[in-house]
């Protein structure tokens, strides 16, 4: 028997600390004008001093569990989704886990980059919908400021730091709030945004090179790759739940330019009040982006619940994902 899934409560939380595009061109060779045209973006929250992914992260997780009106000992998993987690171990599930006191919890972390959320919301339903979890915290988490370049003005003008969490459990009502859900990974193009973690060799055997920590993207084949891919991969899972576009109310979507938002909001025959975007004051924050966005236009009325909604991402492996979902009154 398949027990169904409900989404019960979403939230998210950023930095105070606010850089415009005016403030870049302190340190880089660049405008607000490339920028706004190029990306959307005018503004970003980034972290500062020794704030960092779990502190966001465990922000939002408090106040989705808050909003899912439950206590965090029935949380039993724990799914953390960071492009890069603040420690390589302890995991950020970890971390999290004690920080909010799910002690009966096991909890561990997923890398899909920006994909991160629509991964662990598809763990989730595996685990609640064969009762092996009967409550999961899925947190997406990114301090991206941390792994810049910031002398590379193609890629740091376009990221910000956030956090977004979501509680799923059991459906109360029998009814499923995730109506299909689809992950995809394309190995082969993983280079196109990559991070090394360099570690050295032992003294005794050949020394190997050290790479710096840095985040590097070819934007150009990133983009290719989302425009041509994502647009029609977001139709036919809308096809897969049993719906038209017309049928659905938001498109929900990762922000990471808003020309890529426009490519699949054309594709789905959206006009501008079905599509969610705020890049503009937020850049991309990886894994957290569609959770800040969600919540941010409940918070103003711009998403109105309940209501069905495609969340849809795609990140570093290059990974991407889609879920067609019902979002219920007063879960942000
Ligand atoms: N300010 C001013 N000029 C700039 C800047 C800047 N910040 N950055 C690049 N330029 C210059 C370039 O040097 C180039 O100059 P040239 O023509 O003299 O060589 C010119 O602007 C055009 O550069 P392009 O790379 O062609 O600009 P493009 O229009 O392709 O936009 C961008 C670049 C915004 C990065 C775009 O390719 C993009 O959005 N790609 C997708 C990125 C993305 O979605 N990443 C997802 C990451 S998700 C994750 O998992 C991490």
């Amino acid at each position: 028997m398949t027990i169904p899934t409900m989404i019960a409560g979403v939230s998210f939380h950023v930095p105070e600390t606010v850089i415009t595009n005016e403030d870049l061109t302190k340190i880089l060779d660049t405008s607000d004008e490339w920028i706004t045209t190029r990306t959307g973006i005018k503004e970003r929250h980034l972290c500062s001093g020794e704030e960092n992914a779990n502190d966001l992260g465990i922000a939002a997780a408090k106040k989705a569990i808050e909003n899912a009106k439950i206590n965090p000992e029935e949380i039993d998993l724990i799914i953390a989704a960071a492009s890069v987690s603040h420690y390589a171990y302890p995991s950020a599930g970890c971390v999290i886990q004690a920080a909010i006191g799910a002690k009966n919890a096991t909890a561990f972390d997923i890398t899909a980059a920006c994909s991160g959320l629509i991964y662990g919301m598809k763990i989730a339903k595996a685990f609640i919908s064969s009762g092996m979890s009967k409550t999961v915290l899925v947190v997406a988490t990114d301090a991206n400021s941390k792994f810049m370049d910031w002398t590379d003005r193609s890629t740091c003008v376009l990221f910000g730091d956030g956090a977004g969490a979501m509680v799923l459990k059991e459906s109360v009502d029998g009814i499923e709030d995730i109506l299909e859900i689809e992950t995809v990974s394309d190995g082969e193009k993983g280079m196109f945004i990559s991070m090394p973690i360099s570690g050295q060799n032992c003294p005794l055997v050949e020394p190997n090179k050290e790479e710096p920590m840095k985040v590097y993207m070819n934007g150009k084949e990133v983009y290719k790759f989302v425009v041509t891919t994502m647009p029609d991969a977001i139709a036919k899972c809308v096809e897969r739940a049993g719906h038209t576009p017309e049928e659905i109310d938001y498109l929900i979507p990762h922000q990471a330019n808003v020309r890529i938002i426009d490519a699949m909001a054309e594709r789905l025959g959206y006009n501008s009040d079905k599509v969610i975007v705020n890049i503009d004051k937020y850049g991309n924050t990886s894994a957290a982006s569609i959770p800040i966005a969600l919540c941010e236009a409940v918070q103003e009325g711009k998403v109105k619940l309940p209501c069905k909604a495609i969340l849809t991402g795609f990140g570093a492996g290059m990974t991407y994902g889609t879920a067609i979902v019902r979002l219920r009154e007063g879960i942000c």
